[in-house]
């Protein structure tokens, strides 16, 4: 593997090699000393078009649990407010000798785009509507360790598919390990054409909330609409909302995700976001380890994962 583009580019087998590599680093973040050297000497520079808390933080605390150098690059703050262009700005990078770099960017295909510009692996930490493949990971490492694995469970999505990156690289991940996906949400909020999607669509969340082990809300992605594609916010929280008498008909052993920011109160209620099944937060710790993960896999060697091994043992 030499980038992490798209969940699309990758198979079960590599999916869940990726998940088992994160188990080692699930491992290696119990011990009172978090950090290996795994990635000593290597540079990763994250350059985010696009606001980020989680998926930004979350990848420059992997990479320095690693060992790596980090270099954070605020478009804010950089000459591509005096309007340089992408070419020139991923050129100046590579020169200063990096080995990575993570890319968010508002316009899908720009983490493909940039690969001809630089000999850095390329990292997608979210492009456009297109694809999240590191938040797919992380969500179906964060399902298989709740559940052992993912073939035969069911899980719905629910909420703004159209807009999201989110959705389309957890179906794909989701899909490929074995789960069965149904996505919920109304009319306007799925994209124009489900070719392809290996997928069921209900419009009745009320319908599917008793028969799905995982409960998987989307944000109402408000930036990326362009017109009113619900009548307002509030009869979308009742009709798509995970309310708590909702949450109360989920199965016993069911969870609830979230990619996070959430909107408390619009897709998912307060009181459900807070429910010891509601599992956001492990979706965030367990994002560091699938990041370094997915770092150690495009930068690291065969051998330097011994320096993994607890010492003493073996
Ligand atoms: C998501 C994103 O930016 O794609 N957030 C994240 O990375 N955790 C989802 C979102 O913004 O709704």
């Amino acid at each position: 593997m030499r980038h992490l583009l798209s969940i699309a580019d990758l198979d079960r087998s590599d999916l869940e090699s990726l998940l088992n590599l994160t188990d080692r680093f699930v491992e290696v973040s119990r011990r009172p000393i978090r950090n290996v050297p795994a990635l000593r000497g290597r540079t990763v520079v994250s350059l985010f078009f696009e606001d980020s808390t989680r998926t930004r933080l979350s990848f420059e605390t992997a990479a320095k649990r690693l060992g790596a150098d980090v270099m954070t690059f605020s478009v804010g703050t950089s000459s591509v407010k005096k309007g340089e262009s992408l070419r020139d700005t991923v050129e100046t990078i590579s020169a200063f000798g990096i080995d990575a770099i993570v890319v968010r960017h508002a316009s899908s295909g720009v983490p493909s785009t940039i690969r001809r510009w630089t000999s850095a692996a390329i990292l997608n930490g979210g492009d456009g509507w297109h694809q999240h493949p590191t938040q797919a990971l992380l969500d179906s490492y964060t399902i298989r360790s709740h559940f052992g694995s993912l073939d035969g469970l069911r899980i719905a999505i629910v909420g703004d598919i159209k807009h999201s990156r989110v959705a389309r690289s957890d179906v794909q991940a989701f899909t490929k390990l074995g789960a069965e996906v149904v996505l919920v949400a109304p009319p306007t909020l799925l994209p124009p054409s489900l070719e392809g999607w290996p997928v069921t669509v209900s419009h009745d969340l009320d319908a599917v909330v008793g028969t799905i082990d995982v409960c998987y809300l989307l944000r109402m992605q408000r930036e990326r609409m362009v017109e009113a594609l619900v009548p307002s916010l509030r009869e979308y929280a009742q009709r798509f909302g995970l309310s708590p008498e909702r949450a109360d008909r989920l199965g016993e052993r069911a969870i609830i995700m979230h990619p996070g920011p959430m909107n408390r109160g619009v897709e998912i209620s307060p009181e459900a976001a807070d429910r010891p099944n509601a599992v956001v937060t492990e979706q965030v710790a367990n994002g560091v380890a699938v990041r370094q993960a997915a770092l150690f896999r495009l930068l690291g060697t065969e051998s330097q994962l011994e320096s993994l091994e607890p010492k003493g043992t073996s």
